[in-house]
């Protein structure tokens, strides 16, 4: 009886020790150098760097030699490697699982959901996502996520959340899947100017940090056509005028052609998915200096997991279309130089693989350095001046990512992160 407590207890000390060094308070000095720098503001590599990060954020930065190692500073030696600022993915679901689409969907309740998110989140940052944008969460699930993740009670990104979804009756942010008489419908449905008007001062009551919207029809969805513009202007008018009132920015779905210009007119701060955005959607898009957000790697996972994970015949029908269109929309909209951001909807495909649109990214037109910029400066921009995240930088958060090897020779390197340190804790690949 005797041994098998003390067995316990000290499996339950053992339990708490590691705990504690994962969660770890972000207090004290860590001294960083490492072979290279990515420089995501200059767009240049950095011969040896050295950055110096103290409770939490970062004190200095420069080269070794230039920048003073402090007195009772750890030391984080990682030599042979190179270093970036922790990735930032602006849209994933991490409430979400990659293998209940559909029908299987239903069966999960809002504990379940809130379950995936912990497990999910842990996932999202051993990848190097230090940052995250959660966009569509039925239940609040992910302000509960984000909270927990705040107060350093779990493992994760730093998360900005936008609650429900906001969008038309019967549109892609509604569920469809069944019959009136179960009178099913999402949180964020709402109709007309005044009603997703009521719509946004309610999500911000409960506790999200930026609106998301549904302008079009979507992939995923049942019975929406994909190309269709779902909410009227003056509806998208509406959200922004009253988001910007509240200081919230709006992220917006939207695929179609005439849904993604609505949106850009209506003021939105990023486009998500913009799968058939038109020269004249680039155009205002550059013109109001909105970001789009493609996900054009997740197309490889809908079409090759199929029917396993559950995604309706009518949602791999679409997609056929909407993925090849998407890629080579991705790539005009980059050769016109329209601001863009890492945006992957990770939780449609396995969380944690994230870093695979890297590659895509380049393949379809982006140098690595873009690639990097769009998953670091540009997300930081886009998630507004507060976030404090995206570059290494005196006074932004000691977030960052390290490789062997060199990610602007080779992209898919970043699909391997070797060490990953938030807030100056190294969370992943202690040396
Ligand atoms: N959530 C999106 C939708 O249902 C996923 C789109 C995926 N396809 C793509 N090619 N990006 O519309």
């Amino acid at each position: 009886m005797a041994i098998s407590l003390s067995r316990s207890l000290s499996a339950l000390l053992l339990a708490a020790t590691a705990l504690g060094g994962v969660l770890s308070a972000q207090a004290g000095t860590t001294y960083v150098q490492a072979d290279r720098m990515v420089d995501v503001v200059s767009g240049k590599l950095v011969e040896k760097p050295a950055l110096v990060i103290t409770d939490g954020r970062i004190a200095a930065v420069g080269t070794q030699g230039s920048v003073a190692v402090p007195d009772g500073a750890v030391r984080l030696d990682l030599t042979g490697m190179t270093i970036l600022p922790g990735l930032i993915d602006m849209h994933v679901h991490l409430t979400g699982r990659h293998d209940m689409h559909g029908y299987e969907g239903l069966a999960e309740s809002t504990g379940d959901e809130t379950i995936n998110g912990v497990i999910h989140a842990e996932k999202t940052l051993m990848a190097g996502f230090t940052a995250a944008r959660n966009l569509g969460a039925a239940g609040y699930s992910d302000v509960a996520l984000r909270r927990a993740l705040a107060a350093n009670r779990l493992n994760g990104p730093r998360l900005y959340v936008s609650g429900p979804s906001i969008g038309a009756t019967g549109g892609h942010c509604d569920n469809n899947l069944l019959p009136p008489e179960y009178d099913a419908h999402s949180q964020g449905a709402a109709d007309g100017p005044w009603g997703v008007v009521r719509k946004v001062r309610e999500v911000k009551k409960y506790g999200a940090d930026l609106i998301k919207i549904c302008a079009t029809g979507g992939v995923l969805s049942k019975g929406t056509q994909v190309g269709a513009q779902q909410l009227a202007q003056e509806e998208m008018d509406a959200i922004v005028a009253e988001a910007k009132r509240l200081g919230l920015k709006v992220a917006a779905h939207a695929h179609g052609t005439a849904g993604i210009k609505a949106a850009i007119r209506a003021g939105v701060d990023t486009v998500e998915h913009a799968s058939f955005i038109d020269d004249e959607g680039i155009k205002l898009a550059k013109e109001r200096g909105t970001y789009l957000s493609m996900d054009i790697y997740n197309t490889e996972y809908i079409l090759s997991a199929g029917e396993a994970a559950g995604f309706l015949p009518e949602s791999l029908a679409k997609e056929r279309v909407v993925g090849k269109t998407q890629r080579e929309s991705f790539t005009r909209a980059v050769k016109a130089g329209v601001k863009m951001v890492f945006g992957s909807d990770a939780g449609v495909y396995p969380h944690g693989d994230n870093g695979k649109q890297f590659s895509r990214m380049v393949q379809f037109g982006m140098t690595p350095m873009q690639a990097i910029q769009a998953a670091t400066v540009n997300a930081a921009d886009a998630l507004g001046a507060s976030a404090d995240v995206g570059t290494l930088a005196v006074g932004r958060y000691g977030d960052l990512i390290a490789v062997k090897g060199d990610p602007l020779a080779d992209i898919s390197i970043l699909e391997k992160v070797d060490v990953v340190v938030k807030g100056g804790d190294v969370v992943k690949g202690k040396p």
